[in-house]
């Protein structure tokens, strides 16, 4: 088991925070990046959920299509790819592949992949292959979505693989390698799917950690998200267990005492459940939490304490 999350994020490069709508990826994203920049390492935080909350939590335009500083920390940039607007490679590829299909076996027989969520993962990808910055965070999409997309070049390389060793009909037909040059270009993309995989499940390279809520769906989401990784290879370092509430607030107010006695009783459950990865816990804030100020009193406790 890793030693703290301070270590984990010293000593790999791509940094995931996924986890169930609304338990404070972003934040827990945002407040990474930020507490690496202040520390000294270029930092560049992406996101790829089609929401503006990268924008939001940092007070400031972060554009979809080019790297934008953040004014308000040094050595820090950021990214809000936007999936609808983002046309990658794979995208376009794929669509003409189910053209083949829709040509070959007809139009009802084929129902059209999560566009969006192909153009996220083809950036993502060119993200993991980034040398100019020395961490880049991710804030993630849903787990449902991200395992989609992390699923998708392992089929892909697959197909790829049995395309180029077979004699290449299907590809053909489908119009996806008509050519030696496309067949090139397909074998290079391959290869940068490959290398994007490679990374994703060398625990040395990158942390998919886990953000939750002590609470029922948060713990039975993540202990799938556990379950669906592992089949990809990606091992799940940490845990960051969102908005506890701090026993000193309690003060003999009987509805937050038992919401606290509710969250220790799943403070146990995650305590046995995840037993082997390293669980952090964050306070339940007095606010909402967003602008910089906010963000580094996150990063104290995630990684000061
Ligand atoms: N520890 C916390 N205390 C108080 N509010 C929090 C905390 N963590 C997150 N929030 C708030 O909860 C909301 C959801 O957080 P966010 O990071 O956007 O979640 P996600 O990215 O997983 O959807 C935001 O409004 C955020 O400010
Ligand atoms: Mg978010």
């Amino acid at each position: 088991m890793q030693k703290n999350l301070r270590e984990i994020v010293e000593n790999r490069k791509f940094l995931f925070f996924g986890g169930k709508g609304g338990v404070g990826k972003t934040t827990m994203a945002a407040a990474t990046a930020t507490w690496l920049a202040d520390n000294g390492y270029k930092t560049l935080i992406v996101a790829t959920d089609p929401t503006v909350s990268l924008s939001a939590t940092y007070e400031q335009k972060i554009s979809e299509t080019e790297i934008t500083k953040i004014e308000t920390v040094k050595n820090l940039c950021g990214l809000n790819i936007n999936p609808k607007k983002a046309t990658g490679v794979f995208q376009k590829r794929l669509e003409g592949m189910m053209q083949g299909f829709e040509g070959l076996f007809g139009k009802e027989a084929v129902s059209t992949p999560c566009a969006e969520e192909m153009a996220a993962f083809d950036q993502f990808v060119t993200y993991l292959g980034d040398t100019e910055h020395d961490r880049v965070v991710f804030d993630t999409a849903p787990t449902g979505k991200t395992l989609r997309e992390l699923s998708m070049p392992f089929d892909w390389s697959v197909y790829m693989t049995s395309q180029i060793n077979n004699r290449k009909e299907l590809a053909v037909a489908l119009g996806v390698a008509n050519d030696e040059q496309t067949l090139e270009r397909l074998k290079k993309e391959k290869l940068r799917y490959d290398q994007a995989v490679k990374s994703l499940s060398d625990e040395n390279i990158a942390a998919f950690n886990l953000v939750l809520l002590p609470e029922r769906l948060p713990i039975e989401e993540t202990a799938r998200a556990i379950s669906d990784l592992s089949n990809f290879g990606v091992k799940v370092p940490a845990l960051i267990v969102n908005e506890v509430i701090p026993p000193d607030v309690l003060k003999g107010n009987w509805f937050l005492e038992k919401r606290r006695a509710t969250q220790e009783k799943y403070f146990k459950e995650i305590a046995t459940r995840f037993n082997g990865i390293l669980q952090k816990e964050v306070p339940l804030f007095e606010t909402d939490v967003y602008g910089i100020q906010n963000l580094r009193k996150v990063g104290e406790y995630l990684y000061e304490q």
